[in-house]
């Protein structure tokens, strides 16, 4: 009996054809749960950032930390990591010495996790996390940054080149910059680092602008 009925739903299921008003509905239901994760879990604090100042989430991998810190090597002092999601490039700045040691970061969540690992790894009172956009940072000697392509790449290299110290070392990981030629390069893949140096990048500017003008 039970069986009969069972068999019975399940041919009225397998009958039924979705039409265009549930799959209308499927769609703007599965679209408003994404977006809701994006914007409650992955990307808050961003709606005063242009989507194109906005680099996505994409943590740093082992080697890429490694590449990062092979590139730092020889320099000490402040560093500031742009976009410091879960805070694994500005802890491991400090386990080197780098101090002080700051993530900008906007996402809310990234910062609580960034924070907790610090005070896990006992190093809390040595680095520090702040929820501000990157592009308004204070801007020191060591930079550390992930690139995507679909940041405003050339308004950064703009801004960077007006802002940051002579002596200022950037490294960067994932992408390079398009307009600028790195000092030196680390690794492979998706885990290549570049490292640009500020002194050298506005001799080869200036020249570039003389030479067109
Ligand atoms: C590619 S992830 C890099 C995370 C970390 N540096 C690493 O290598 O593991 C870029 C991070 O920048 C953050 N971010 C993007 N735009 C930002 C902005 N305008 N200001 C501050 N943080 C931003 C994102 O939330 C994300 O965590």
């Amino acid at each position: 009996m039970e069986d009969d009925i069972q068999e019975e739903v399940m041919s009225e299921f397998r009958e039924r054809r979705l039409g265009g008003w549930h799959l209308l509905q499927l769609t703007a239901g599965t679209g408003l749960a994404l977006y809701a994760v994006w914007a409650g879990l992955l990307m808050p604090g961003f709606r005063r950032v242009p989507l194109r100042l906005q680099v996505p989430y994409l943590p740093a991998s082992k080697a890429q930390v490694s590449n990062v810190m092979t590139l730092l090597k020889g320099r000490s002092g402040a560093i500031a990591d742009l976009g410091s999601g879960d805070g694994r490039i500005v802890l491991e700045a400090c386990q080197r010495g780098f101090s002080p040691a700051v993530g900008y970061e906007l996402n809310p969540w990234l910062v609580r996790l960034a924070r907790f690992h610090s005070w896990r790894a006992g190093h809390q009172q040595s680095v520090s996390y702040r929820r501000e956009d990157l592009w308004k940072a204070r801007k020191t000697s060591l930079l550390t940054l992930a690139l995507t392509p679909s940041v405003e790449l050339s308004l950064l290299q703009k801004k960077l080149l007006a802002e940051l110290p002579e002596d200022a070392l950037v490294v960067t990981g994932r992408f390079p910059f398009p307009d600028w030629t790195a000092c030196s390069v680390q690794g492979e893949g998706v885990d290549r680092a570049w490292a640009y140096h500020m002194q050298e990048l506005r001799k080869q500017h200036f020249k570039n602008e003389a030479l067109s003008s």
